[in-house]
């Protein structure tokens, strides 16, 4: 075979090679030209996007900061400052209502219940110390679980032992 032969081989096989992927490549941008279509057919602008994808991620609260000087000067004259109503504590039957009594009303899921003597006999002999603990930190127990603070961990510790003192006002 000469070298020539050997040249026109390469280059026959090349040439097939490069067409292949010609018709591959054209291949594939038809593909991609049907999905996008489809795809790009489908989408609707919606004029609202953003508003609505704002109203989705704005913050759950604002801080309540004392106004900056410059604020506070503008605003001088115009009227007093106002005091913040400071959030009132709730009281022990308002927290055993709200945060208690779901459970401890009617024994759910093991809570021993509200004026049931002999539910609470055993709680009580552990001592105050491990029962503050077990309501104010949560725990497991042989009859279930208690979540911490009832599931009310935006309340204070006092009012939540304010709950439990009421609670445990009504034992015989
Ligand atoms: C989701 C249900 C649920 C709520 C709400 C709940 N508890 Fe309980 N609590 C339980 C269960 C269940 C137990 C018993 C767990 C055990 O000993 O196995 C329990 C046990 C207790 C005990 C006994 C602790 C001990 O050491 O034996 C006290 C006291 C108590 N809860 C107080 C409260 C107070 C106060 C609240 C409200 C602030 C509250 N619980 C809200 C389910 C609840």
């Amino acid at each position: 075979m000469s070298d020539a032969d050997d040249d026109g081989e390469f280059y026959g096989t090349m040439l097939l090679a490069v067409a292949c992927m010609t018709a591959i490549s054209f291949a594939l941008f038809l593909l991609k030209e049907t999905v996008a279509g489809e795809v790009e057919a489908n989408l609707v602008y919606d004029p609202n996007y953003e508003t609505r994808v704002l109203e989705r991620i704005r913050p759950v609260g604002i801080a309540a900061l004392p106004p900056a000087e410059g604020l506070a000067a503008e605003s001088a004259g115009s009227a007093e400052a106002v005091p913040q109503p400071v959030a009132e504590k709730l009281t022990g039957p308002q927290v055993y209502n709200q945060a208690c009594f779901a459970c401890h009303g009617a024994g759910i899921g093991g809570a021993p219940k509200l004026g049931d003597g002999p539910d609470w006999a055993p709680r009580l002999a552990q001592g105050r110390e491990v029962i503050n603990e077990h309501v104010l930190l949560g725990y497991t127990g042989e009859q279930g679980y208690m979540p911490p603070k009832g599931g009310r961990i935006d309340l204070s510790d006092e009012e939540i032992l304010a709950g439990l003192e009421y609670m445990l006002e009504q034992l015989p």
